[in-house]
């Protein structure tokens, strides 16, 4: 393996790009959107600052990653020898339905077609393509250059070769990689996305606020960071999404998406990404707890 596309620059696109990229394999980071290409490839640049700042690579190993990275518009001429296409587009099944399609037509043979999705089925993304036995579910946490875990996805016709040869990619990035079957949620959202929901609902029922309820789980559970924050920095319009995947995969109201979840998505209210969530980014990345804003 050696050609990887990504598609996707966002918060999860960019890290798996720089990722590849600093283990030395030739990447092309593809958005249909070209601010969000520009403002991934600065992510990218002030993380591998950051890493050089506190002596994790040296400079070299930052120009090198640069220098394998090149970005894209459009799929059609940047797929035609692509060892390995990693999906990780916005959180929709209509968006990466079309997406795998299109790739299946414009891929060679060889290409395995990756998805980093969170939840959405990788048996139902494989079934519109010809080639289901290469499509896998290879779930990145964020952030991506940091964060060890892989949860590697089986759908029901992944083949064992293909399985294989994605553990074994997983750890030349020097990640664990872990196999789970594809079931709403897989392993890591089907626990994680209930606590982070609860924790929505505590505060929309009153029971504390946001730093309070943060506080409890940091100071009481040894979490590093409490699950409003770490909702804004997942996106909470990507917590919603698993949600309903969640909802409607498993038909459990346990899984139902608090109605203050909902609101704020609505008020575009994403979290890190978009300024605001539970807690305020506009003036930095430092979260400050935005007043008042949940009382019922
Ligand atoms: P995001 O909203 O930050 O970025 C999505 C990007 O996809 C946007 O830049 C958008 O322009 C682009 N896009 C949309 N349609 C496209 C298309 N047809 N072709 C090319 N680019 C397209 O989303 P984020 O958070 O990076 O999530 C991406 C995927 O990763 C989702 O499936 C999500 O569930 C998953 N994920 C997210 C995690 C998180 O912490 N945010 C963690 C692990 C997985």
């Amino acid at each position: 393996m050696n050609k990887i596309v990504v598609i996707g620059a966002g918060t999860m696109g960019n890290g798996i790009a720089h990722t590849f990229a600093q283990y030395n394999y030739q990447v092309t980071l593809v958005d249909t959107s070209s601010t969000a290409l520009e403002s991934g490839m600065a992510n990218i640049t002030h993380n591998l600052d950051r890493m050089v700042q506190k002596e994790k690579i040296t400079d070299k190993v930052k120009e090198q990653t640069l220098a394998n990275l090149i970005t894209a518009t459009s799929l059609s001429k940047c797929v035609e020898d692509a060892d390995l296409v990693v999906e990780a587009a916005t959180e929709n099944l209509d968006v990466k339905l079309a997406i795998f399609k299109e790739l299946d037509n414009l891929c060679p043979e060889k290409s395995i077609l990756a998805s980093n999705t969170s939840s959405i089925s990788i048996t139902q993304i494989a079934a519109v393509t010809q080639r289901p036995e290469k499509v896998i579910g290879m779930h990145f946490m964020n952030p991506v250059p940091i964060m060890k875990l892989v949860e590697v996805i089986k759908g029901y016709s992944t083949s064992e070769e293909v399985l294989q040869e994605i553990m074994e990619l997983s750890q030349k990035l020097q990640k664990e990689p872990v196999l789970v079957n594809d079931y709403p949620g897989f392993v890591a959202n089907r626990i994680l996305m209930p606590m982070i929901n609860e924790a929505i609902e505590t505060l929309y029922h009153g029971v504390a606020g946001v730093p309070e309820i943060d506080t409890v789980m940091k100071l009481g559970m040894a979490h590093p960071m409490g699950p409003l924050q770490l909702a804004d920095f997942i996106g909470l319009d990507v917590c919603l999404s698993i949600l309903e995947v969640l909802y409607r995969g498993f038909k459990n109201p346990k899984y139902a998406p608090c109605p203050l979840l909902v609101n704020m998505v609505r008020a575009g209210k994403y979290g890190v990404k978009s300024g605001e969530g539970f807690y305020n980014y506009s003036t930095s990345r430092k979260a400050e707890v935005v007043a008042n804003q949940f009382k019922r």
